[in-house]
């Protein structure tokens, strides 16, 4: 296992606990260890207390060395997060991280292009917020989808997007304070989001880029299976380099169960694969749907 070593077992005390529409939230803990190490892509396996034994796993959608603290976003869709959701700043929880192998940026590409959908927002949110502060000068643009209200803080964007309609400049502030050019998508109809898909303005973007600029270019996404499905083929469509955070359900996280495996194409060969410490992230044309 690649991340031997690395792997820390904390006991967390929540310091804020914030709430959104639809039962969505962020959680941030005080995580002194894994804060320091926590990468885009990983994920902790985090104790939810309630009735519930097996922890959940969640992916950062930040950490903060300085102040040694990691976030989590979610919605509650079950028992673990619902009991989650309840715990109260001061309450201590139990999380295991960081965990996997994270988006790693090849140092070829000066350009990223970031597509998350739902409860697959934080990582990538958390992907582009890294590659910024680590070069100014990347290229960056993000697209982020969601059929509830979105779990951030929406502003208008003065930041255009080659391909886009330009009238349609919703963003989150957390993109628009770095500089970040970013379109929301739903289809249910918010101000300023395009109304459809988020694959949509995605690939509007991607057919103004030339041959030379989508070999610059990666794309990290994370969210449904159907927006991955859709994401893997338009990378494959528009020959663009693509990589993918997967999610299954998680019995040990740490390579000890085969409980998460999925079918992966390496060297020309099916393997399975834990998401848990093989993953979550594969190429997207490794991955079959
Ligand atoms: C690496 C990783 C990162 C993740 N990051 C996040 C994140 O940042 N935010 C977030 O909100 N979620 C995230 N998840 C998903 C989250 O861990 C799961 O949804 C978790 O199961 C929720 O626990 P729960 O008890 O609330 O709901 P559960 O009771 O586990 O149910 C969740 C959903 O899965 C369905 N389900 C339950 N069991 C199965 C099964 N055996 N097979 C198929 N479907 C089943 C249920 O019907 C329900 O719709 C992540 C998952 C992974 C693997
Ligand atoms: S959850 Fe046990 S091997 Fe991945």
């Amino acid at each position: 296992m690649s991340n031997k070593g690395t792997i820390f077992e904390e006991t967390a005390e929540v310091v804020e606990q914030l709430r959104f529409e639809a039962d969505q939230f962020v959680t941030i803990v005080k995580a002194e260890k894994s804060s320091q190490t926590a990468k885009p892509g990983q994920f902790a396996f985090v104790e939810c207390g309630g009735n519930t034994i097996l922890r959940r796993p969640l992916s950062y959608l930040r950490s903060s060395k300085e102040d040694g603290t990691v976030e989590f976003m979610y919605k509650t869709v079950g028992p673990g997060l619902e009991a989650l959701s309840q715990i109260e700043i001061g309450d201590e929880i139990k999380v295991m991280g960081p965990i996997g192998n994270g988006f790693i940026h090849p140092s070829n590409k000066n350009s990223a292009i970031l597509i998350g959908g739902g409860v697959g927002i934080p990582p990538v949110l958390f992907m582009g917020e890294e590659l910024k502060k680590a070069n100014d000068d990347i290229e960056l643009v993000a697209f982020f989808g969601s059929e509830v209200p979105f779990p951030f803080q929406t502003c208008t964007s003065d930041l255009g997007i080659p391909g886009t309609d330009q009238s349609l400049n919703a963003t989150i502030d957390d993109m628009e304070k770095l500089r970040i050019p970013c379109r929301l998508s739903s289809q249910a109809g918010y101000a300023g989001c395009h109304l459809g898909l988020v694959t949509e303005p995605a690939s509007s973007f991607i057919e103004t880029l030339s041959d030379s600029e989508k070999m610059e270019t990666v794309i990290y996404a994370c969210g449904p299976e159907k927006m991955l499905e859709a994401v893997a083929l338009l990378a494959k469509e528009k020959q663009l380099d693509c990589v993918l955070s997967l999610e299954e359900h998680m019995a040990c996280a740490i390579g000890g169960c085969a409980g998460c495996t999925v079918k992966i194409l390496e060297d020309d060969h099916e393997k399975m694969k834990r998401v848990c410490v093989d993953g979550p992230v594969f190429k997207a044309e490794q991955i079959y749907f």
